[in-house]
């Protein structure tokens, strides 16, 4: 791989090239968010519904973080306002000590509805964030190669977003928006609409590129299997208001094969998260 490449794909390397001068410090706050007393209030005057209440929640750079809860706990809203498509009511957030105040490449996005542009090749796609960052043919195309190879889709480059099944879908939103080098990942139920088959390969493809990419990653969802499968924490939300009720680190081995489903810690963590979820 060429250095040039390296450095447009690699966060860690390009990350510490352009920071090395600042000290070690600096680079372990990259894709630190904290959230402190945000609440949301929607509607006008008469018509109030609180949506988020006290939510305090700081996600480590580098860290995979699950938000689970049932449909309606609020879980779509937090993310709209990490992503800064919300604006929240109450409290304050910020990435990197930076306060979010609108939506920026800084903050990746994947959601359940398929959101690539249809009149683009996969690999258009692909290259879509670093053509308008200004990133030159030749390097566009070895990152467009790079994320191809990743998500095994090489042969596909050239085909249409309606040619390809559900999972392949996804599996291009997801190159598409890490090839912005974005510092933090945020997917809304991003295999919510997939079989349970094509879930599990999902899961276990982001798992590597996670593993590859160290950036941090905001992940949603309401089926505990899948939190536990995926995460380093898993904080659990309830509804009216939509609040945290309690979080979980998973004491699971960071390479994680499918038998790791099968682990009397996941079993006993599912057990708990579940029975949490009944009250
Ligand atoms: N734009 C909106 N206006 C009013 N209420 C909303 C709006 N968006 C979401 N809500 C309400 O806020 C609550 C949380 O919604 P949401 O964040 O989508 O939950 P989740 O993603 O956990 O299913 C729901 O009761 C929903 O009806
Ligand atoms: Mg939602």
């Amino acid at each position: 791989m060429s250095i040039q490449l390296a450095k447009a794909i690699s966060v860690k390397e390009a990350d510490s090239d352009a920071r090395s001068h600042d000290g070690e410090t600096v680079q372990e706050t990259r894709g630190r968010i904290h959230i402190e007393g945000l609440q949301k209030v929607y509607g006008s005057k008469k018509h109030t519904f609180e949506a988020l209440r006290d939510i305090d929640l700081t996600i480590e750079h580098n860290e995979f973080l699950t938000i689970l809860g049932p449909s309606g706990c609020g879980k779509s809203t937090l993310l709209r306002i990490v992503a800064g498509l919300e604006e929240h009511t109450e409290g304050s957030l910020s990435l990197d000590e930076e306060e979010i105040a609108g939506p920026g490449p800084d903050r990746g996005m994947v959601f359940q509805g398929y959101t690539l542009f249809p009149w683009l090749t996969v690999r258009e796609n692909i290259e879509y964030g670093p053509k308008l960052q200004g990133i030159p043919i030749l390097i566009r195309r070895q990152i467009s190669n790079y994320w191809l190879r990743i998500i095994r889709l090489e042969s596909f480059a050239n085909a249409y977003p309606k040619q390809l099944s559900g999972g392949m879908k996804q599996r291009v939103a997801i190159a598409r928006a890490l090839a912005n080098r974005p510092k933090v990942m945020l997917m809304d139920e991003p295999f919510g609409a997939l079989d349970a088959q094509t879930k599990q390969e999902m899961q276990a493809m982001l798992l590597e590129v996670w593993e590859k990419e160290k950036t941090t990653v905001m992940f949603i969802t309401h089926d505990i299997d899948e939190a536990i499968f995926l995460s380093q924490r898993i904080v659990v939300m309830g509804a009216n208001p939509g609040r945290i009720l309690k979080e979980y680190k998973v004491q699971l081995p960071a390479e994680r094969g499918e038998d790791v489903r099968e682990h009397p810690e996941f079993l006993a963590l599912k057990r708990e998260i579940a029975q949490l979820l009944k009250h």
